[in-house]
């Protein structure tokens, strides 16, 4: 696929609200160590995880992330016009997990959900800013939401050590101001043929060449964050924040050096989180935010890959 390309596709717009949400049942290593062939000292060193979350409902999770960025933007949810869940785990095969949360929020306008693993929080940025400019949105909500901790076998120590639970919301309003803000450059792909390097059968659980999908996160992070860095007319050292997706700290770490960007320039949260899928980046974004991080004017990178195997990059100018 041709990356996209142009600033004009999209609208200008801001960050009004912003939050995340970690479900309370917290599972650290030194637990895991009780069940499975492993150690809290392993797991740290190869992946920089100390504890997740799990038990989480991908709906319960969406809702309570998208009612405290709700509160927080002080608007009324029927002022929202689009929601775009991000999710691998919808509730059920049918209908769309959206369309629960959509109704559970008070929310207007359409909903769908979008699943591209743990790219999918970027993919759904892109798409909602794009259809707030064909479509006459003024507001929107994007939310990733994901429990593949639910999908990992107990006694796969490969899997369960990585995967945790959680939400992280955004809402993004149309804004008319001298200064653009918004998208300035994004860059979306899929390599299908990798389709089995990461996966989960209908009823089974999550199988994956751990070692194959570290290299190719690494490779294709780097190539598809500096397309988009090149779309945006600018290099890794004019970005404010970097928020890779969380899925192991060696591979932030390797992207990192790649491109040239220092550790205190991104986002890292990983740690007490693991793998939270679609919900990583949106969870990294609401803390840099909450923290003061960043904040209007600022410019960030956001970059998500994962199964499919897929990926996607923005730039935004907050
Ligand atoms: O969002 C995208 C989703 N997934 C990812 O991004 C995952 C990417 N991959 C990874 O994060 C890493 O490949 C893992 C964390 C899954 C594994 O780390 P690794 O450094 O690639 O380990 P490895 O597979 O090369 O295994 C090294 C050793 C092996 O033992 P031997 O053969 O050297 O004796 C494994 O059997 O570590 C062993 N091992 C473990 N030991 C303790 C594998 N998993 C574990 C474990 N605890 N959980």
């Amino acid at each position: 696929m041709q990356p996209l390309n142009h600033t004009s596709l999209y609208a200008s717009t801001s960050i009004a609200g912003w939050s995340a949400f970690l479900p309370p049942n917290v599972l650290t290593n030194t637990e895991l160590e009780k069940r499975l062939d492993t150690n809290d000292e392993w797991i740290r060193e190869r992946t920089g995880i100390r504890e997740r979350r799990v038990g989480g409902k991908t709906s319960d999770m969406a809702v309570e992330a998208g009612r405290r960025a709700i509160t927080l933007a002080g608007i009324e949810p029927s002022k929202i016009n689009m929601l775009v869940l991000a999710t691998t785990t919808p509730d059920h095969i049918m209908p769309s997990t959206a369309s629960i949360v959509h109704h559970r929020l008070g929310l207007s306008g359409a909903s769908f959900d979008i699943n591209a693993v743990c790219a999918g929080f970027v993919h759904a940025y892109i798409v909602t800013n794009s259809m707030m400019s064909t479509m006459g949105i003024d507001t929107a909500i994007v939310i990733g939401s994901d429990c593949l901790s639910s999908l990992t076998g107990n006694d796969d120590r490969t899997t369960t050590i990585l995967f945790g639970d959680g939400a992280g919301a955004v809402i993004l309003n149309k804004v008319t101001k001298k200064t653009y803000s918004g998208i300035l450059g994004a860059d979306m792909g899929t390599d299908g043929s990798g389709y089995d390097l990461l996966f989960c059968p209908h009823q089974g659980t999550i199988e994956m060449d751990g070692q194959e999908v570290f290299r190719r996160a690494v490779r294709a992070t780097v190539a598809s964050a500096t397309r988009a860095l090149e779309l945006a007319g600018m290099k890794a050292g004019d970005i404010s924040l970097f928020i890779p997706h969380q899925a192991n700290y060696r591979i932030i770490q390797a992207v990192c050096e790649r491109m040239g960007i220092a550790e205190d320039h991104t986002a890292i949260t990983i740690e007490t989180t693991g793998n939270t899928s679609a919900a990583s980046i949106p969870i990294a974004l609401s803390v840099a935010l909450d923290e003061g991080r960043v904040t209007t004017g600022d410019t960030i990178l956001m970059s998500g890959f994962g199964a499919g195997m897929s990926w996607s990059s923005v730039v935004v100018r907050l």
